[in-house]
C-alpha cells in the first residue's frame, strides 16, 4: 500500500508498515524512514558522510519498495537495521513499566540508541559528562548525536530539519543539553525544537525530583535533605503552552494578542494518575497545584479531574493548594511536601524555585516521559544554555548527569540509575569538587571525572 512512495514521502509522512509474515506473529512494526535515517546517521557517525547521505536517500525519486529483497536504497545497511528493529520491536512487546511506556520497556537485548542534542551553550559541555558517566557504567549504549539547535537555526533557517521529529522518532530516548541562544528569539528556538518534542512524542509527564543532597547548601535557614525531598509531576503538553493564539493590528495602536491555555480532560487526567500512582509508591501524599479561585473554567476542570482520579486511588491524601499559596509553602514548610502535580506553567515556575532550593539550577534534572507509547521520552537539566558561562567550562554537570539517570531508570536499568544518583550524592557530599554555581572552582570536566570515579 505504500509501494509508490518514495523515501522522503515516507519520511515525511512518518508512515509505519508492518514486517512480512516471516517475521510475524506477533506483527512487527518496521519503520523505513528510520531505517533511511538510522542508515545516514550512522555514517555522520562514523566517517562524517551524513549530509550526502541524507539527501541521497531523500532525493532519490523512486519508490520505496518493502521487501528484504528490494530494500532502497542501501540493501545492506537496510538489512543491518531491519534485523535490529525486529529485535528491539520483538522486546518492547512486553507490558509497560509504571515508568515506561513501549519505549520504556528494556531492551537489553539490544543496545539502546540514544538521540543526543547538545543544543546550545552548555548544554554542549554538560552532555558529555553526562555520557561519560553512562559509559562509564560499562553500558554500550549506541549515542547518535545531532546537530540541532540556534547554530542549525543560523545555517539553515531550521532549528532542526523537517525529518526530525521522525528522525527522533526511531530511537529509545532523547538526551537534550539546552535550547535558546541570543541570536534567535526565544519563542522561535523553542517553538521549533523543544516544544514540538515534547508535544508530538506526547511526552505527557515532565517528572522532576526537587531533592536536596547532602554537603549542598541549602538557601532556606535551618533545612537540611531530610526536609527537602519532593517530586513534581508536570503536566507537558498543554495549559499556557497550548500554543493557541495569535496577534492581530500588528504594530498599530489598535494591536492585541491572545494566548489561550488550554486544558483537557483527557491530559490532566493521565498525568494525575501517574503522579497518584507515585505517591502511592512514596509517602501517600500528593498535593495539586490549582488557581481554581481566580480561574473559573481551566483551573475548575482541573480540580474536577484529580478529584476523580482520587477516588480510585482512596489510599493517597490529595491536597488542593493554589499556586500562590504553595511558592510560600514551598519556602516556609517544604518538609510537608512530597509528590507534586502541577500544570505546565505552574510547574514550570515551581520547579525553578525547586531548584533554588535543591542549592542550584545546575542540579536540578528532568525527564519527559512518553507514558502511552507515542515516542521515545526525553531527559535533560532543568537549566538553560547559560549564555553568561557558556564556553568556559564552568558549567555545572550535575543536573546533565541526573537527567542522565532518570533515562537509565526509564529504559529499564534501575540499578545503574541508582549508581549514578549514588555517585552525585558522594561528590556533593564530599564537596571537593564542585563548580561555581556550589562555592567551588572545579570545571565542567573534572565533575564529570568526579562522578565517574565515584561509581562504585
Ligand atoms: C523548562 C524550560 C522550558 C519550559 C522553556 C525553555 C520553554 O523553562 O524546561 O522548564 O518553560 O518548559
Ligand atoms: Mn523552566
Amino acid at each position: 500500500m505504500f509501494d509508490g512512495l518514495t523515501a522522503k514521502e515516507c519520511l515525511l509522512r512518518g508512515v509505519r508498515l508492518v514486517g512480512p509474515s516471516a517475521l510475524s506473529p506477533p506483527a512487527v512494526t518496521l519503520e523505513p524512514h528510520h531505517a533511511l535515517l538510522d542508515i545516514a546517521f550512522h555514517d555522520f557517525q562514523r566517517n562524517g558522510a551524513s549530509v550526502d547521505v541524507v539527501h541521497h536517500a531523500l532525493d532519490d525519486p523512486s519508490p520505496l519498495l518493502l521487501s528484504e529483497e528490494r530494500a532502497v536504497p542501501g540493501r545492506a545497511a537496510f538489512s543491518r537495521v531491519w534485523e535490529r528493529n525486529r529485535l528491539a520491536h520483538m522486546v518492547s512487546l512486553a507490558p509497560a513499566t509504571a515508568e515506561g511506556g513501549a519505549h520504556g520497556v528494556p531492551c537489553h537485548e539490544v543496545a539502546p540508541r540514544i538521540a543526543v542534542v547538545p543544543g546550545d551553550g552548555v548544554g554542549r559541555e554538560v552532555v558529555p559528562e553526562g555520557i561519560k558517566v553512562i559509559r562509564a557504567l560499562g553500558l554500550s549504549f549506541d549515542f547518535e548525536e545531532l546537530p540541532w539547535g540556534c547554530e542549525h537555526y543560523e545555517r539553515t533557517g531550521r532549528m532542526m530539519p523537517e525529518y526530525a521529529l521522525s528522525t527522533l522518532a526511531g530511537y529509545d530516548a532523547i538526551y537534550l543539553g539546552a535550547i535558546g541562544w541570543p541570536t534567535v528569539p526565544d519563542h522561535i528556538s523553542l517553538w521549533e525544537c523543544l516544544l514540538p518534542i515534547r508535544k508530538t512524542f506526547e511526552q505527557y509527564v515532565n517528572l522532576r525530583p526537587v531533592r536536596l543532597l547532602p554537603g549542598i547548601r541549602c538557601p532556606l535557614a535551618g533545612r537540611g535533605p531530610a526536609d527537602i525531598d519532593m517530586l513534581f509531576v508536570r503536566e507537558n503538553t498543554e495549559g499556557e503552552y497550548s500554543g493557541t493564539g495569535g496577534r492581530v493590528h500588528v504594530g498599530t495602536e489598535a494591536e492585541l494578542a491572545v494566548e489561550v491555555p488550554v486544558f483537557t480532560r483527557r491530559a490532566i487526567e493521565r498525568c494525575a494518575r501517574y503522579a497518584f500512582g507515585r505517591a502511592q509508591e512514596r509517602s501517600g501524599r500528593l498535593v495539586s497545584v490549582t488557581k481554581s479561585n481566580a480561574s473559573r473554567c481551566s483551573y475548575v476542570l482541573w480540580d474536577e479531574v484529580v478529584g476523580g482520579v482520587a477516588r480510585d486511588y482512596p489510599e493517597v491524601q490529595v491536597e488542593r493548594v493554589h499556586v500562590d499559596a504553595m511558592a510560600a509553602r514551598m519556602v516556609l514548610r517544604p518538609d510537608t511536601i512530597d509528590v507534586v502535580v502541577a500544570s505546565n506553567l505552574f510547574a514550570d515556575i515551581l520547579t525553578d524555585l525547586g531548584a533554588a532550593l535543591q542549592g542550584s539550577l545546575g542540579l536540578a534534572a528532568s525527564g519527559n516521559l512518553s507514558l502511552g507509547g507515542a515516542g521515545p521520552s526525553m531527559f535533560e537539566p532543568v537549566h538553560g544554555s547559560a549564555p553568561d558561562i557558556a564556553g568556559q567550562g564552568r558549567a555545572n554537570p550535575v543536573g546533565a548527569v541526573w537527567a542522565g539517570a532518570l533515562m537509565l531508570r526509564h529504559l529499564g536499568y534501575d540499578a545503574e540509575a541508582g549508581r549514578v544518583e549514588h555517585a552525585i550524592e558522594t561528590v556533593c557530599a564530599e564537596g571537593r569538587v564542585l563548580t561555581g554555581d556550589l562555592g567551588g572552582t572545579a570545571t565542567t570536566a573534572e565533575v564529570g571525572d568526579a562522578l565517574v570515579g565515584a561509581l562504585r
